[in-house]
């Protein structure tokens, strides 16, 4: 297992790729905001398939997070992450501080307007274009072949593979299925905060969109009666408030109310105590999964 080096410029981590870049080697690129779990693991193991120096970054973006939101308790546990880091295979570390990434005078930003004002935009404003901002900053910091990020933030992938898209960035980017505990809770950095009662009732989230893919699965076709079956399921932990649970078109993230397809995305967001947790799955498909 090569060590990993941990590089904290801009300038340092050019330096630290520069000979890997000249001799034709495939960069991966596995961005991040640390307190890591084996589904960002999951995610360096993708991309050391894919690439021959596999290159991570841990930064806690505050243009994401709005201002009730998380980002002074976010959990931060660098030494753990630096050792999952190398032990999946990752090479290079980024770990810029604040001012690295957002110097003094710092204002352009990426707006992505339509897609990124539904679901999880339409309650966190802002966190979208805070996402990709840096997304696009990392990735020109990094300049990799191939970047890698989780279908558990689906939105969130799609909006990237969009700027990307839309930007003619010169990355392929590479969307990884869902790492889940053994109850079917998604593994978050998030779940930490939830307490022992909270986490037993936590895969509700998931069983909801199971209970909608197996309806499907029977021969559901209509929005409104998935919608019915998945809430209900919710409604069975008082404890969960409810954000959204929504039928989607997976490409351009239309509403779905009336019939529904497959492949078609259903998407839900809940807090549960301090935690927001969100899932999602693509009706009558391994991805349900
Ligand atoms: P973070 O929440 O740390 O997630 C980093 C990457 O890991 C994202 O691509 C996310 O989709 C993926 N991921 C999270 N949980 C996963 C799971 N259970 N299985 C598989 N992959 C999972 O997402 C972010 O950070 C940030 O928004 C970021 C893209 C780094 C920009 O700041």
């Amino acid at each position: 297992m090569a060590a990993l080096r941990v590089v904290r410029s801009v300038t340092a981590l050019r330096r630290a790729l520069e000979d890997e870049r000249l001799s034709g080697q495939r960069i991966g690129f596995v961005p991040t905001m640390g307190a890591l779990h084996a589904g960002h693991a999951s995610l360096v193991q993708h991309a050391t398939q894919v690439s021959d120096v596999v290159v991570s970054s841990i930064f806690v973006n505050p243009l994401q997070f709005g201002p009730k939101e998380d980002l002074a308790h976010y959990p931060r546990t660098p030494e753990a992450d630096m050792a999952l880091l190398e032990a999946a295979g990752c090479r290079v570390l980024f770990l810029p501080e604040v001012s690295e990434v957002y110097p003094q005078g710092f204002c352009t930003t990426v707006q992505l307007p339509g897609l990124s004002e539904v679901l999880c935009g339409r309650s966190r404003p802002g966190h979208f274009s805070g996402v990709l901002t840096v997304v696009l900053k990392l990735l020109n910091m990094v300049q990799p072949d191939v970047a890698c990020f989780g279908r558990k933030d689906f939105q969130q992938a799609l909006l990237i593979a969009r700027m990307v898209r839309d930007f003619n960035l010169p990355v392929q980017v590479e969307v990884c299925p869902t790492l889940r505990e053994a109850d079917g809770l998604a593994m978050s950095s998030r779940n930490r905060y939830l307490s022992a009662e909270e986490r037993v009732a936590a895969p509700a989230l998931r069983a909801a969109v199971l209970a909608m893919d197996a309806a499907f699965r029977a021969g559901e076709r209509a929005a409104a009666p998935l919608l019915a079956l998945g809430r209900a399921r919710i409604a069975t932990v008082p404890r969960f408030a409810l954000d959204y649970l929504e039928l989607r078109d997976p490409q351009d993230l239309s509403e779905r109310d009336g019939a529904v397809k497959q492949g078609d995305l259903v998407a839900v967001a809940a807090q549960l105590g301090s935690a927001r947790l969100i899932d999602n799955g693509l009706l009558g498909t391994e991805e349900a999964p």
